[in-house]
């Protein structure tokens, strides 16, 4: 059960509205098998492998919500690096209540949100006189209140070991503060946060999975048990990375 009720408790996917589901992103093999989708916890992670579909999701769900596919929150709209997909407009959002605040952070291009800000002269501003992880880590302090929703993607990507244990630091603050996380992510640590649902997008779809059975947390693991034995394997030209302990049939 959620330390708190959630804002956002599910996702529906209305397939019969979709025109075309051979073409992206329906064609994603995870969301080719969605239709709907319970959150469980304040803080969920979307996990899988490289172009499982995980930002293509989260920024349809941003989408649904009202929120610029960009990152930003509701009242900043510009111009959008990646064609927006038309998933949000066959998404379902089922509310428990509604959120005080949102944001939809891209850890990628946040230096175009803080752009788009400072040309606003909204207050989030100096932060290119930063390092992108602090300002990264600025902005979620600094904007980031209870009771709000935030979607994030990869935010590992501009954080530091030390940076990731701060932000989940400030996850563990928020969630007591009755805030809702949904986060795509490839990092082993934050995926730690307890308590946190992980849905694992693969190309059977989205289902639940416990941390510690998680490629993300078995495959660091034996890696740093034994760097080398990892390096024989790879250097040698075997196709398969994962080590010995971590093969498939
Ligand atoms: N605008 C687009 N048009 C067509 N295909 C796209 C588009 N954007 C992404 N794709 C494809 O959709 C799939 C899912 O991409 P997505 O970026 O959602 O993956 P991801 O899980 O976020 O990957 P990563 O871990 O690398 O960030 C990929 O195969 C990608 O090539
Ligand atoms: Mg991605």
């Amino acid at each position: 059960m959620p330390a708190s009720p959630l804002h956002l408790t599910g996702i529906e996917l209305l397939w019969t509205a979709v025109e075309d589901r051979d073409e992206y992103p329906f064609a994603i093999a995870a969301i080719s098998h969605l239709t709907t989708l319970s959150l469980a916890s304040q803080v969920t992670f979307f996990v899988g492998e490289n172009g499982s579909g995980k930002s293509t999701l989260i920024e349809a769900i941003a989408g649904a919500a009202g929120l610029s596919p960009e990152g930003g929150s509701r009242n900043l709209n510009f111009a959008t690096r990646r064609s927006d997909s038309s998933l949000q407009e066959h998404l379902l959002l089922t509310w428990h209540s509604r959120p005080k605040s949102w944001f939809f952070l891209r850890a990628e291009s946040f230096y175009n949100v803080a752009n788009a800000y400072e040309s606003l002269s909204e207050p989030i501003t100096g932060y290119h006189e930063r390092s992108h992880g602090e300002a990264f880590l600025s902005a979620i302090k600094g904007h980031f209140r209870g009771g709000g929703l935030y979607l994030l993607d990869e935010p590992e990507a501009a954080l530091s070991l030390v940076g990731q244990l701060q932000l989940l630091a400030v996850l563990h603050q928020l969630q007591a503060d009755h805030s809702q996380f949904l986060i795509a992510t490839h990092s082993p640590i934050l995926m730690a946060f307890p308590g946190a649902g992980i849905m694992e997008m693969s190309d059977s779809g989205i289902r639940p999975i416990n941390y510690r059975e998680s490629e993300q947390y078995l495959l660091t693991r034996s890696f740093l048990e034994d760097p080398d034995v990892f390096m024989r394997h790879l250097f040698v030209g075997d196709p398969n990375p994962r080590g010995p302990s971590e093969r498939r049939p």
